[in-house]
C-alpha cells in the first residue's frame, strides 16, 4: 500500500487529521487495532471547546453535533452546601458543548468512508519503521495478512498506550510525567442530571462531577483510589456517595446504572512531539487528568497544526511548518496541562498525609476566591472554554 500520510489510530485525532488532510487534497490511510464497533461505542469524556465545535461544523462534519450536542453556558462549583455558577457567557461571551468523543468518532468514520477514506480496523502487530529517513513504513497484520504502508509521513495518533511514542529513538525525546494519587469512578446512568449545567463538587469525602449525555442520561464521577476495586462499589454505595458528595446543593435522582468503570489520573507530555517523519498527536504525545476536560480539545488542536504543516509541505514545498510543529503545539499543550493540574489540585481531597486538613481549608478558600473574584472567574472561563490556537 502507498499513501502520503499513514495514520496510526482512529480516535478523534487520527480521524480528524485524515478528514482535514482530505479537504486539503492530501491522501491518508488510517489503521486501528480496535473494531469499528468498539471505537464508536466507548464512552469517554465529552466536553468540547467552542472552536472545536465550530471547526467540525465548518468542515462538514458538524450536522449531528449541531442537532444533538448540549450547549453549556457555564459550570457550577459546589462547595460548603452551595453551588456557585461560573457563567462563561456572561464573563467572556463563550460557551462549550457536551458531545461524547464516541459521537465525534462515529461522525468522522461515517464521513471519511463516504468520501472514499480508507480506515483499516482490527489490525495487529503494528510497527512504525524508517521514519528517520525519507521513506517511512507502517507494518501490521490485517485479516491474517502481513501488510506494509509506504508513506511520506507517519502520524502517531494511537493514544497513551500506543506503539508510536515508544518507537521514538532513545535520547531524541523525553517525557514529563505526573501521576495523581486518585482515580475517577465513572458511571452512565438512566437518570436526569441534577442541573442543566455540569456541577464540579468539592466535599470533605472527595470530589464528584455531575455531567450528562442527555436530558435523561447522566454521566457521573466519584474521586476514588487509583487502584480501587470496582467490585467494592455496589450501585447503592455509588448513589449514596454521590448524594453525600453533592452536598445538598441539588436533589439527585437515581436511575439504572448502564456502565461503570475506573480511570486512573495522570499528566504527561512528550517533548518534542516528533522524530524525523513521525509526528505524535493527541494522547500519544500528552495526556491530562479529566478535571479540566481538555483531552479531546488538545488532540484536535494538534491535528489542526499538523494538517496545516503538511499542507504547506505539499502545496508550497516548504517544510518550516513541519519543523516547527512541536514548538508550535507545546506552549498551548502546557497551558492545558497547567489548567488541568490546577483544577485537579483545587477539587480533589487529599486522603491522609500531613497536610490534608490544611489543604482542605486552602482548597475551600481557593473555591471561594474563584467563585467571588471576577478576575479569577474570567481566568477559569477562558481556559475552560479553550485558549486560542493561533
Ligand atoms: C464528561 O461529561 O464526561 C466530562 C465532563 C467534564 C469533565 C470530565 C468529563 O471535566
Amino acid at each position: 500500500m502507498r499513501t502520503q500520510v499513514g495514520i496510526v489510530g482512529a480516535g478523534p485525532a487520527g480521524l480528524m487529521l485524515s478528514h482535514l488532510l482530505h479537504l486539503a487534497g492530501i491522501e491518508s490511510i488510517v489503521i486501528e487495532d480496535r473494531s469499528r464497533d468498539y471505537c464508536e461505542n466507548r464512552v469517554r469524556a465529552g466536553l468540547m471547546e467552542n472552536w472545536v465545535a465550530e471547526l467540525l461544523k465548518k468542515t462538514g462534519v458538524g450536522d449531528r453535533l449541531a442537532r444533538e450536542a448540549m450547549v453549556h453556558d457555564g459550570i457550577f462549583l459546589g462547595f460548603n452546601g452551595t453551588a456557585h455558577k461560573i457563567d462563561f457567557v456572561k464573563l467572556i461571551g463563550k460557551h462549550v458543548y457536551i458531545y461524547d468523543q464516541k459521537e465525534v468518532v462515529t461522525d468522522l468514520i461515517a464521513h471519511r468512508l463516504k468520501h472514499g477514506g480508507q480506515i483499516l480496523f482490527e489490525v495487529t502487530d503494528t510497527g512504525v519503521h524508517d521514519f528517520t529517513g525519507d521513506r517511512p513504513k507502517i507494518r501490521f497484520t490485517h485479516e491474517g495478512r502481513a501488510q506494509e504502508i509506504d508513506c511520506d509521513f507517519i502520524a502517531g495518533c494511537d493514544g497513551f498506550h500506543g506503539v508510536c511514542r515508544p518507537s521514538l529513538p532513545d535520547g531524541s525525546w523525553r517525557g514529563y510525567d505526573r501521576v495523581y494519587p486518585y482515580g475517577w469512578l465513572g458511571i452512565l446512568s438512566e437518570s436526569p442530571p441534577p442541573d442543566k449545567e455540569l456541577i464540579y463538587s468539592y466535599h470533605e469525602r472527595g470530589f464528584s462531577l455531575f455531567s450528562m449525555r442527555g436530558p435523561q442520561l447522566s454521566r457521573l464521577y466519584i474521586q476514588c483510589a487509583p487502584d480501587e476495586d470496582i467490585n467494592q462499589w455496589s450501585d447503592d454505595r455509588i448513589w449514596n456517595e454521590l448524594t453525600t458528595r453533592l452536598g445538598g446543593v441539588r436533589p439527585l435522582k437515581q436511575g439504572k446504572i448502564l456502565q461503570k468503570g475506573i480511570t486512573p489520573m495522570r499528566s504527561y507530555v512528550a517533548e518534542p512531539m516528533r522524530a524525523g517523519r513521525l509526528f505524535l498527536a493527541g494522547d500519544s504525545a500528552h495526556i491530562v487528568p479529566p478535571t479540566g476536560a481538555k483531552g479531546m480539545n488538545l488532540a484536535i488542536a494538534d491535528v489542526v497544526c499538523l494538517s496545516r504543516a503538511l499542507e504547506r509541505f505539499y502545496r508550497d514545498k516548504k517544510d518550516d511548518g513541519l519543523a516547527n510543529y512541536s514548538a508550535k503545539c507545546l506552549p498551548r499543550v502546557w497551558k492545558g496541562q497547567r489548567f488541568s493540574y490546577w483544577m485537579t489540585q483545587m477539587l480533589h481531597r487529599q486522603y491522609g498525609g500531613d497536610y490534608a486538613d490544611f489543604d482542605m481549608k486552602r482548597q475551600l478558600a481557593e473555591l471561594d476566591y474563584v467563585s467571588s473574584s471576577q478576575a479569577a472567574a474570567v481566568s477559569l472561563a477562558e481556559n475552560y472554554t479553550g485558549l486560542p490556537i493561533d
